[in-house]
């Protein structure tokens, strides 16, 4: 029987179908975030079920020759070495599609959160400083009729900007290719007139080199002064000191943030704002979605290690 080895407890019933098929190790320990106890980990497994808090970098690779395939339980896979998994010859899958509509609701109920200060109104009643009605009590900003920022038109992108049609938004995108029709309608900017014409800019943009920093000082200053800033994809897209100067001198209006540049660590002057509804990386985080996610990494990996096509491949050996 192959050997699998799975970085942490899973939701559903994939591990139920691994150990089927398969011989597993499991992770019940704290997470695996250091490349030499990965490496330990792994030891001599033909594959992998692993967490975005999990390196798998060429080092690891390396280290474990037995494996034929990174399984990732998230549909990024900024956590592994793409190059070095494909000249080593190792499969990497992801789970894509089950938990878009998850991140989606989230993303909103960040851009509701932030534009219409929840946080910030709910810290005011927990303390004991809601005295009554007041007409001019924690006034947010309107969204209808204003227009939705959405970098990164992709599966997650298109259903965040779906559901700007319920709130009354229009919508213009980039960090993707001009669509000739696309769908949900929207118009295509460039990415410094996305910023510039954007009440709400909200990030679903892969994380890649050319990414890191994507929204640096400059283009956050570019955004209209009590524009809001969302990010449910990957922390480093966004120069997270710039941003809390950004804040600070009163440019922007607020961000909601699900993702930081250095997870766990929160940048201190985010923590301390009023205007910035911060979230620990929770997009996903429905039971259906991660159970979802769960089983199809193991899909992925039962289907390689049967020799079968994997339903959703990110890297594929060549002559696969
Ligand atoms: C992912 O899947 O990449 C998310 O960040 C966690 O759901």
């Amino acid at each position: 029987m192959p050997e699998v080895a799975i970085t942490a407890e899973l939701p559903g019933r994939a591990i139920e179908w691994l150990e089927k098929e398969c011989l597993i190790r499991l992770n019940t320990g704290v997470q695996i975030t250091d490349e030499a106890k990965l490496i330990d980990f792994i030891g001599s497994a033909d594959a992998v079920l692993t967490l975005l808090a999990n390196p798998v970098t060429d080092r690891v690779l390396a280290a474990c020759p037995g494996l034929q395939v990174v399984g990732n339980c998230a549909v990024g896979f900024d956590n592994i070495d793409l190059e070095a998994a494909r000249s080593r010859g190792v499969w990497v899958t992801n789970t894509p599609d089950v938990l878009t509509e998850a991140t989606a609701d989230l993303t909103w109920g960040l851009i509701l959160a932030v534009t219409r200060r929840l946080g910030e109104a709910e810290r005011t009643l927990r303390d004991g400083r809601f005295r009554g009605w007041a007409l001019d009590m924690l006034l947010g900003s309107g969204i209808q009729g204003r227009q939705l920022g959405v970098v990164g038109y992709g599966r997650i992108g298109r259903a965040v900007a779906r559901r700007a049609v319920g709130f009354g938004m229009s919508v213009a995108y980039n960090g993707h290719t001009e669509l000739l029709d696309p769908d949900p309608p929207a118009t295509y900017m460039p990415l410094d007139e996305l910023l510039s014409t954007s009440q709400v800019v909200s990030l679903h943009m892969p994380m890649s080199r050319e990414n890191h920093h994507l929204l640096n000082e400059a283009r956050l200053r570019l955004m209209p002064e009590g524009a809001f800033l969302i990010n449910t994809a990957r922390g480093p897209l966004v120069d997270e000191a710039a941003l809390v100067r950004v804040l600070e001198d009163g440019h922007l209006g607020g961000a909601g943030l699900d993702v930081f540049e250095d997870e766990p660590v929160v940048h201190p002057g985010l923590l301390e704002r009023e205007n910035v509804v911060l979230l620990p990386h929770i997009g996903s985080a429905t039971q259906e979605a991660r159970a979802a996610m769960a089983e199809l990494a193991a899909k992925n990996i039962l289907a390689i290690l049967a020799g079968e096509e994997p339903p959703t491949p990110v890297v594929r050996p060549a002559g696969h």
